[in-house]
């Protein structure tokens, strides 16, 4: 297989189509979502073989709390079994786990699991991970910035005639994702073209893929294709090449 060129430092996915892949094979829609952990672990493999620095996931967001109750227990106890059983081999392949979200709607015993698997996964003192991996979970672009808004004025509120003067980094450093380079490719799957509230301030410059295959039949294969797909992008940021 023929190498990579200008492989992104962090790729991130939307995870869509679990319930429409369930739906063609006429299973209940949390068949889905229980076939679409293989393709995490595939994609995990695939991006730490790559070089990738770091693969972040969109798990569930904010506006998902609002689908059948039933559904949502299903997700969190995927989300449980998974860290059980993921958590050791991560540590051993020196993948570093982090779960960045509206942790506090979560519930005790999954934002436990969540501590735990942060802290067996967490490099030694002045070693870098192989690679991070970042899990969204309760997420949402515009509850980011405005939980960063807010203690950016917490921040300013003995000196308020700096704040509309301040720099675009003093709200960056209060961002969910403060210190993670933004996502220079952003993959979603299942055929549709929207960013659902995802990460809005930090894909500002990301390209976009937008894949038709659902997710639980996202692999390996798809992987490396949509990193083949990035290094023909050219980006220019606004400038002049
Ligand atoms: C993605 O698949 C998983 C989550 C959003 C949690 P969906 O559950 O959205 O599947 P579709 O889009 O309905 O097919
Ligand atoms: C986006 O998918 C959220 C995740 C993949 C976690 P949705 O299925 O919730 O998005 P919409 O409703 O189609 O926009
Ligand atoms: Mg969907």
């Amino acid at each position: 297989m023929e190498s990579i060129k200008n492989v992104p430092v962090h790729v991130s996915i939307i995870m869509d189509g679990n319930g429409r892949w369930a739906r063609e094979r006429n299973r209940e829609r949390v068949f889905g979502h229980s076939n679409g952990v293989e393709s995490v672990r595939a994609c995990v493999e695939a991006a730490a073989e790559e070089g990738v620095r770091y693969l972040s996931l969109f798990a569930f967001s904010e506006e998902n709390w609002a689908r059948p109750e039933s559904e949502v227990n299903t997700l969190m106890e995927l989300m449980m079994k998974s860290i059980a059983e993921e958590t050791d081999s991560l540590a051993e392949k020196g993948i570093r786990f982090i779960a960045l979200g509206n942790l506090s709607r979560l519930e005790a015993h999954l934002r436990e699991a969540i501590h735990g698997a942060e802290l067996k996964t967490m490099p030694p003192e002045g070693k870098e991970p192989r690679m991070t991996l970042i899990v969204f979970l309760s997420y949402s672009g515009k509850w980011d910035i405005m939980q960063a808004s807010a203690k950016l004025a917490q921040e300013y509120s003995s000196h308020p005639q700096d704040l509309a003067s301040a720099p675009m980094s003093e709200l960056e450093k209060h961002l969910v994702t403060a210190g993670i380079p933004d996502p220079d490719l952003l993959i979603r799957t299942s055929g549709e073209q929207r960013i659902s509230n995802y990460l809005l301030w930090q894909c500002a410059y990301s390209e976009f893929l937008f894949v038709d295959k659902m997710w639980p039949d996202f692999r390996k294969e798809d992987f490396r294709a949509a990193l083949a797909a990035f290094s023909n992008r050219d980006r220019r940021y606004g400038k002049v090449k």
